[in-house]
């Protein structure tokens, strides 16, 4: 896209008013107002889960994993500094100049471990995101973070290190409500693969017509998630008709979590992966930072025997995580795009 220099490139070169291709048909905009008339329930307190509220903080997490698929935490483990200097790496970034970005490219730097692009599926994609992203992938191998952008890569692991202590305990929270008996190979098997995300929504000159990030699931088992000041996440919340959104307004120092296909299909529907989408401004660039956790690529998922005992029926088919994701890549942002796991 743009030579190299991404949606970055494209809004510094001051036009007035976004290419065709950016513009979203109008059942795919969004629409502020209506945003405005829901909620959702308050940051849930991690520090709860080792004192005496630790089953009022449990039910918190299930029902919210249950009925939302996503949810904020405080006293999460991360330090605020940490959070800061996150998004003080992001910035710079991609205000580098073209040549020291492309490099990145998934066509120039070749491997698996990090990539630089700006829309998910650009050969799917029919209408394009206004946004740029660096992923930075580990599993396990230190040979990973040799690719990693340096000026990127401590902060970045740092980052991996301390939000993975918390994802590990939000699963492992999560599967024994679901009555799963957990070896300690049980949660880690689900989150070897871990992927730090930086996401640069610029300024855009035409938010009414555009989104930073279409409709759709992660495709993991749990997405940590910090964003910035700027706010443009939103959810959909299901009711009885055809569901509703709802914004997820920044809150200092908080992280948003949310539940991935992985998840959903491990617990059988249980937890609910949340279909999220990102709005543009015209007066603030955005960064945000996911870190994604997923199974390795050769993985089987599926529901897991405890649950589906319980159950008494399996509601997903077991998949080999590489064609589960290969099928989400097929599709582009196009929603929740759990159907081919779905019995
Ligand atoms: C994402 O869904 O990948 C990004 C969400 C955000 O930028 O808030
Ligand atoms: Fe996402």
């Amino acid at each position: 896209v743009r030579e190299g220099n991404g949606i970055k490139g494209l809004a510094d070169s001051s036009i007035s008013r976004v290419p065709d291709e950016f513009v979203q048909p109008p059942h795919e905009r969004i629409d502020k107002l209506e945003m405005k008339r829901h909620h959702i329930p308050p940051p849930i307190d991690l520090y709860q889960l080792d004192g005496p509220n630790h089953d009022q903080t449990v039910e918190a997490l299930t029902e919210a994993a249950e009925n939302v698929g996503l949810f904020q935490v405080v006293n999460h483990g991360v330090p605020t500094q940490l959070l800061e200097r996150l998004k003080d790496t992001a910035h710079p970034f991609f205000n580098q100049p073209t040549e020291k970005k492309v490099i990145y490219l998934k066509e120039v730097s070749s491997n698996t471990f990090v990539e630089y692009a700006s829309s998910f599926a650009p050969e799917k994609e029919e209408v394009f995101e206004w946004s740029d992203h660096l992923k930075m992938t580990y599993g396990g191998d230190a040979e990973a973070l040799k690719y990693w952008p340096e000026e990127c890569r401590e902060v970045a692991l740092d980052y991996l290190n301390t939000a993975n202590k918390m994802v590990r305990r939000i699963l492992e929270v999560l599967l024994i409500k679901l009555g799963v008996t957990l070896y300690d190979e049980t949660a880690d098997a689900y989150i070897v693969s871990k992927t730090v995300t930086m996401n640069f929504y610029p300024k855009c000159s035409n938010p009414e017509l555009t989104v930073g990030i279409g409709r759709h699931s992660d495709i993991g088992t749990l997405t940590v998630l910090l964003q910035d000041e700027v706010g443009g996440l939103y959810v959909k919340v299901e009711d009885e008709k055809e569901g509703h959104w709802v914004e997820i307004p920044p809150i200092p120092g908080a992280l948003v979590i949310n539940i991935g296909d992985t998840l959903e299909i491990l617990s059988n529907g249980r937890y609910k992966s949340v279909e999220h989408r990102v709005g543009t401004t015209n007066t603030k660039t955005r960064v945000s930072i996911p870190f994604l956790v997923r199974p390795q690529l050769t993985d089987r998922i599926g529901p897991l025997h405890q649950v589906v005992e319980r159950d008494g029926v399996a509601n997903y088919r077991e998949v080999i995580f590489y064609e589960y994701m290969k099928n989400k890549f097929e599709k582009g942002h196009v929603g929740k795009t759990i159907d081919f796991a779905k019995i």
